[in-house]
């Protein structure tokens, strides 16, 4: 990919637009891979997988990912996604809801001391990402895989050196975490217990389990798929709603509006910009010769912006029906964390504006894009706000 300047990376749109109407279906030669922008073929490709595949490189390989359904195709794909979806029901999530509201509490209570015990009267400053966004998912997985309280810390930072946002300094944490899983999995065999990873276990259709090769690419994925990007869901909302200070009050006077805030924020600011697929066979696509193994990549980012499917797709409104975004993919491999991401900025943003009033970014902080190519967003976002009465 070309390199980005900072403020492209923070505002791709405008280059969106200009490869949507001038180049939608573009080569790059240097680089050997196809970009899409428009609507319909960013849904195309994500969803043609007969045309545009999954699997990568070697396929299941070393990599414990490369066995997990993000990089499969059916038929392999169906059989594994309706096991897991077994454990991973939006029912069951819904339940998750009392735990979730409690983290988030504990998790700004933690802001709400230090804000009164500073010299700043009634009021406080947090990082929205660092003291919410970025704990909050973490936490919520850990718990739901059954991690042990006093295990959390080593937990975090897997999955902070799996996401990237840390260096693996001496070790080799993958291998760590793999045998750390191993042996997790192992204790569950013999003796279930009420967490996801017992009921992965117990998961099966016509007789057949997930094996552990399965099992731990599975929880592995869960923390790749999930953590970073419903931190930058999270932050995304709060720089939208930044630029648009009218919606704050909105929401409080009807928190019900909430839900399509963030459906909005999904579109507006789409957490993952693009995903990638590889040419199953050469195929003709808008004119365009596509060879076979030649990767394609589908700007979902771009989709959520093309004006063929949104009016006034630039304009941030909270009220858009239909909101027809494809931030969460589209097909088969839409995402199965959809209802727990959801759930998540719903309750964290209920309680944000709840609890804390008249929230502003610091001014005068530049801001500074995640570093990462596919999830969209900022690393750090401070802001003020005041409390208790009003
Ligand atoms: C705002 C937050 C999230 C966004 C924007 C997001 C986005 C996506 C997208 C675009 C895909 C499709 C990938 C493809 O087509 O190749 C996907 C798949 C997936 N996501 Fe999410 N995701 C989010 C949160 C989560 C969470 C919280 C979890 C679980 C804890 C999760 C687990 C998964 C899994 C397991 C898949 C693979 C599904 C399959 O291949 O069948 N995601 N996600």
């Amino acid at each position: 990919m070309q390199s980005r300047t900072t403020e492209d990376a923070l505002n791709p749109f405008p280059r969106y637009r200009l490869m949507r109407e001038s180049q939608p279906v573009f080569y790059q030669p240097q680089h050997q891979f196809w970009q899409v922008f428009r609507y319909d073929d960013v849904q195309r490709v994500l969803s043609d997988y007969a045309s545009f595949s999954s699997v990568f490189g070697g396929g299941e390989g070393e990599n414990p990912l490369g066995a997990s359904l993000i990089s499969m195709d059916p038929p392999r794909h169906r059989q594994l996604r309706n096991l897991v979806t077994q454990a991973f029901t939006p029912r069951g999530v819904a339940q998750l809801a009392g735990r979730i509201t409690a983290i988030v509490n504990e998790l700004l209570d933690a802001v709400a001391a230090r804000g009164q015990t500073g010299q700043m009267g009634n009021t406080g400053h947090m990082d929205i990402i660092d003291d919410l966004a970025y704990p909050l998912p973490v936490i919520v997985i850990a718990e739901m895989l059954g991690i042990p309280h006093e295990d959390r810390e080593r937990f975090k930072i897997w999955s902070d050196i799996i996401v990237g946002a840390a260096n693996a300094g001496e070790g080799n944490p993958q291998v760590e975490m793999s045998a750390y899983f191993f042996n997790m999995i192992e204790q569950r065999s013999r003796e279930r217990k009420d967490d996801l990873i017992s009921a992965l276990l117990d998961a099966q259709i016509g007789g057949e389990h997930l094996d552990l090769r399965e099992l731990l690419g599975f929880c592995i994925l869960l923390l790749v798929a999930g953590n970073e990007t419903t931190t930058n869901l999270i932050g995304n909302a709060i720089l939208c709603f930044d630029e648009h200070p009218e919606v704050y009050e909105q929401l409080r006077a009807e928190p019900e509006l909430i839900p399509g805030a963030i459906e909005e924020v999904l579109r507006y600011r789409s957490p993952v910009q693009f995903m990638y697929r590889r040419a199953a066979a050469d195929v003709t696509f808008k004119n365009q010769e596509i060879r076979a193994g030649q990767m394609v990549l589908a700007w979902i980012g771009s989709a959520n912006r093309d004006e063929a499917q949104f009016p006034n797709a630039d304009d941030f409104d909270i009220k858009r029906t239909p909101n027809r975004h494809i931030a969460f993919g589209h097909g088969i491999h839409f995402c199965l964390g959809a209802p727990l991401a959801r759930l998540e900025a719903k309750i964290a943003l209920t309680m944000l504006l709840e609890r804390f009033y008249d929230i502003k970014r610091v001014p005068g902080v530049q801001l500074e894009e995640t570093g990462s190519n596919i999830v969209f967003g900022v690393k750090h976002l401070p802001i003020t706000f005041s409390q208790g009465a009003k």
